[in-house]
């Protein structure tokens, strides 16, 4: 007789979590068999079932973690787990729109604090508080790796780049308004539900959504130039593999010395004339 984990009891009480609707999980129970046999262990779906679950009510409730463990074979404690870990998991009714602004350090010095602040300001809410209407909720977000657009605020996970607290003004009026806006790069808008479907893994099936993209911004491209020596950097680099200066001069690397900013000058025993390093075998000698 095998054994389901679901009828384990670890002596703890189950959360009181109301069931969907019959319709609702039909149709979430044929979302999650199409989602499921994406992986070779049902388990692995769990990521794109908590999404799945947040297109269903915007944020992953009782219900919808009851939902995963049961359709998972996983524990309820085990889907919190996961839910409580990542950040793109609400854990409570949010707005139809996530208006994160990064507060991370460059964005931050760029202007993204007093984004956070005119805003938090002028919505009323505070982090992760959603405004009355039920449309925005206000959060810190952290580097979602787009640095050179600085500061960056994020709708749904779509990036509105180069922002001040008057644009990013505006985009929250037009928000709460009902206009439409134009994220910078990628996909159109989208509410925060449909937004959680496609990242469940379905199709985007809006025209041009999937061919919308973006490029890098200016600072990424100087650093790709870098890397492959199309550009060289103004300061000294000294790179410890390129040996060091015979005649005491500063030593102009040649692009080939340089192939990659991994190769950054750093002040190590290896490029300090007065403490030159010797190969790694004479410490054991
Ligand atoms: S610090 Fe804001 S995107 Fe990197």
């Amino acid at each position: 007789m095998t054994t389901s984990r679901q009828d384990v009891s670890l002596g703890m009480p189950q959360l009181p979590a109301t069931p969907y609707p019959a319709e609702v999980r039909a149709r979430l129970d044929a979302d999650a068999e199409e989602v499921i046999a994406r992986y070779p262990g049902s388990r692995s779906a769990l990521l794109p079932l908590l999404h799945l679950v947040q297109s269903e009510e915007g944020y992953v409730s009782r219900t919808g973690i009851a939902f995963c463990a049961e359709t998972l074979d996983l524990t309820t404690a085990e889907v919190t787990a996961v839910s409580t870990f990542y950040s793109m998991y609400r854990r409570r009714p949010s707005g139809d729109y996530q208006v994160g602004v990064c507060t991370n350090t460059l964005c931050a010095v760029m202007g993204g604090d007093a984004i956070f602040d005119t805003l938090k300001e002028h919505l009323g809410v505070g982090n992760n508080e959603t405004t009355e209407d039920g449309k925005v909720t206000l959060e810190h977000i952290e580097c979602n790796a787009a640095c050179d657009f600085a500061p960056v605020v994020m709708v749904n996970w779509e990036f509105f780049d180069n922002q001040t607290p008057e644009s990013a003004t505006r985009l929250v009026d037009d928000l709460i308004a009902g206009r439409t806006v134009e994220p910078t790069r990628g996909a159109p808008l989208c509410s925060y539900k449909e937004t959680a479907r496609i990242l469940a893994g379905f199709p985007d099936e809006r025209p041009g959504a999937v061919e919308a993209t973006g490029g890098a911004g200016p600072a990424s491209l100087i650093g790709l130039k870098l890397a492959k020596g199309e550009a060289l950097p103004k300061a000294r680099v000294v790179s410890p593999r390129a040996g060091q200066p015979q005649d005491g001069q500063p030593h102009d690397p040649s692009p080939s010395e340089h192939l990659s900013s991994h190769d950054a000058p750093q002040q190590t025993s290896a490029s300090d004339p007065e403490h030159p390093a010797g190969p790694a075998a004479e410490e054991g000698e």
